[in-house]
Parts: C-alpha cells; structure tokens; sequence
C-alpha cells in the first residue's frame, strides 16, 4: 500500500471554559475589545491536565475512531510548544498511558505549524519505513507559560489537543505538502525557558520563561503567509479554489482569516473556524478543527481540504488531503 490516509480523528479539550469577561476580572480588558480584535469569546484552560495526558485522550479517541488498537501503532509523533519537561519527550509520556508499545514516539517543536510539519515527517516516516499505523498529535499547555498580567497575549491562547490517525493505503489521502521557516525572525514569538546558573559562567543568565510576542509583527506574517501557501498548495497540485471544500487555517485571530477570504475573494464560509470558542491553541488548532468538522458531520469522503498552519520560528506551511473517514 503506497499511500497514507486519515484513519480516525480525535481531541480533547478540559472542563474550565475561561470567558472573556472571566479574564476581564484578571486584567484590564473587556469582551468587547477581545472579540473584536480577535474573534475569540472563550477558551478552555488546563486545570491541572498536563500535555501529555491530553495528548493521550485525543489520542484514545482517534485510535478509536480509526478502528485500530493502540498496539498497532508504529509511531508517535508529537507536535507541541508547552511539553510537559525537557526531557522525555511528551510522545513517550503518551505512548506509556495509551500502551502503544511498539511505536517509536518523540516530539517536533514548530510551534502552530507544528502539526503540519509533524504530519508532514510522520508521512514520509511511514513510506520509509512501511509502518502501517502512526499517530500525529497536537497538543498545548500554553496556560502555563502565559504570563497572566499580560492584557496583550493572556487573552489570546487555550489549551487542548488533537490527534489523528494515520494508515497505509492504496487510495491517496495526505497529498503533497510544504514547510518553511524564517529563522531570522525567531524573536517574535518566545518563551525562553529556565535560568543558566553554571559555575562555568560567569554570571547568572536569567531566561524569560513566559510567552512574549510582537503581536503586530505576528499579524503581518500571518497574513501574507497564510495566502501565500493556500495559492502554493493550488498551484502545486494544478487545482483552483473552487475545487476545494475547506481551509482549515491555524486558529489564531480571525482577523488574520477574515483577511486570507478578502485576499482570496472567498466567502469566509470556506475557512473552518472554532477560534470564538477555543482561542490559540497552537500546534492542536488544527487536528481539534479538524475533529470539530468531523463531529459535526462536516466532512465527507472525497472532500479536498487544505490544512494551513503558521506561527513562531518563524514557521509556516500546508498540505492538501482528500478526505476518507
Ligand atoms: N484588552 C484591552 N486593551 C488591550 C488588550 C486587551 N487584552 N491588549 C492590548 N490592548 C491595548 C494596547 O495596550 C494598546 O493600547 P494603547 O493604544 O493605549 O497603547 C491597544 O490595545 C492597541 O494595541 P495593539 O497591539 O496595537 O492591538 P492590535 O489591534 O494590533 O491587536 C493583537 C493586538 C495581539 C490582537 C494582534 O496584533 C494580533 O492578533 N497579532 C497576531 C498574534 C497571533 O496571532 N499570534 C500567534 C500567531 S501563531
């Protein structure tokens, strides 16, 4: 079996929904000016669920879905910004709660195009290497890398996870993708980590560990890229927009959305979005888009969608699939 389709979709998303007017209580901001800037109302936030453990029920729910068992899974590959330690990856934390014993796991940090890059290397992983099963997962915690007292970025993100499976197949469903990155603009978006505090330098290196962003510059990216690589997906596989059934873009500002349909002259129905309800999540906003659609009986077999992602590195990419589930 050549190709490599979607097998099952599945997410997880915890209990505290976090409106805007909860955070007006924290810091000086409103509902009006979020929604407006934004397009976001609410966003589910972490209560104590850790990456990993969120990452494993979206997983449980795609392997589910996909009619398969942990077991037969061959490899794990987690995208995420917010994984729960240095080390070990987030993927072998996973691949312990579900039992997927005989996978290889580890993780990708792209940021929110993360889950465009990982299905992207878990694709080409699988042809090298004729595995039949893989799980590609996006999953955040950003909740607790945002600094709080921070009006311009707290309001912004969410927590979650998505996940899909993928399998072996003779009909095509991951078609051709792309990925990119603009390492020179890395200091748009950060968070830094932990402290240096080494006897062999010589004075303590202090580390931002919270999330900071040039939003403004953010926003320019976003918006030239996220048409740039809709146009390169088309041009790429010689089709036109009308052929195609959804965008599901990163879920980061519906500006930035409302922007690419103008640009495109395309109804904004085309692009799928759940930012009012979810915010930011980063790399798990477009599996958990994806199982929304799914759940809500969306997609169909055949459908041609475009998946596009962007974020820090600066990174950005897309990929075509045509939907089989
Ligand atoms: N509530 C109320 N006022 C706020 C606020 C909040 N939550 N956050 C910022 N403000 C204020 C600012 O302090 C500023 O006030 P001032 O004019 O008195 O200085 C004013 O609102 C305008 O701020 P500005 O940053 O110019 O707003 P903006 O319209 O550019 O919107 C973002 C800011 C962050 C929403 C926007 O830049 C953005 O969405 N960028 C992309 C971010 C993103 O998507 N990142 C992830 C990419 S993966």
């Amino acid at each position: 079996m050549k190709e490599v389709i979607i097998g099952g979709v599945g997410k997880y998303i915890p209990s505290k929904k976090v409106t805007n007017n909860h955070l007006s209580e924290i810091v000086d901001t409103n509902d009006e000016w979020i929604f407006s800037r934004t397009g976001i109302k609410s966003r589910y936030i972490s209560t104590g669920e850790d990456t990993s453990y969120m990452a494993a029920m979206a997983c449980e729910k795609a392997i589910k879905e996909a009619k398969t068992s942990a077991l037969d899974i061959d490899l794990i590959v987690l995208a995420t910004c917010t994984p729960d330690m240095f080390t070990p990856s987030t993927a072998c934390i996973v691949q312990s709660i579900i039992g997927a014993k005989n996978a290889v796991a580890f993780d990708i940090s792209a940021a929110c195009s993360g889950f465009i890059f990982a299905l992207d290397l878990a694709k080409s992983l699988m042809k090298m290497h004729n595995y039949k099963h893989a799980l590609v997962v996006g999953a955040e915690n950003l909740s607790k890398f945002i600094d709080w007292q921070d009006r311009s970025t707290c309001v912004l993100f969410g927590d979650g996870a998505g996940a899909v499976v993928l399998s072996r197949s003779e009909s095509s469903g991951l078609g051709n993708s792309f990925c990119k990155s603009d390492g020179d603009k890395w200091s748009c978006i950060t968070i830094e980590g932990s402290d240096i505090d080494s006897p062999f330098v010589d004075s303590k290196t202090i580390r931002e560990s919270k999330l900071k962003m040039n939003g403004n510059e953010v926003f320019k990216f976003a918006t030239s890229t996220i048409v740039k690589s809709i146009n390169k997906m088309l041009e790429e596989n010689n089709l036109s927009l009308e052929d195609i059934d959804y965008i599901v873009p990163h879920q980061a500002n519906i500006r930035i959305i409302e922007y690419a349909a103008k640009k495109l002259k395309l109804p904004i129905e085309k692009f799928y979005t759940n930012i009012h309800e979810h915010g930011n999540t980063s790399a798990a906003s477009i599996p958990m888009a994806l199982s929304d659609m799914y759940e809500e009986g969306l997609l169909k077999e055949g459908n041609k969608i475009i998946l596009v992602g962007f974020g820090a590195g600066l990174t950005y990419g897309a990929t075509i699939i045509n939907w089989s589930i």
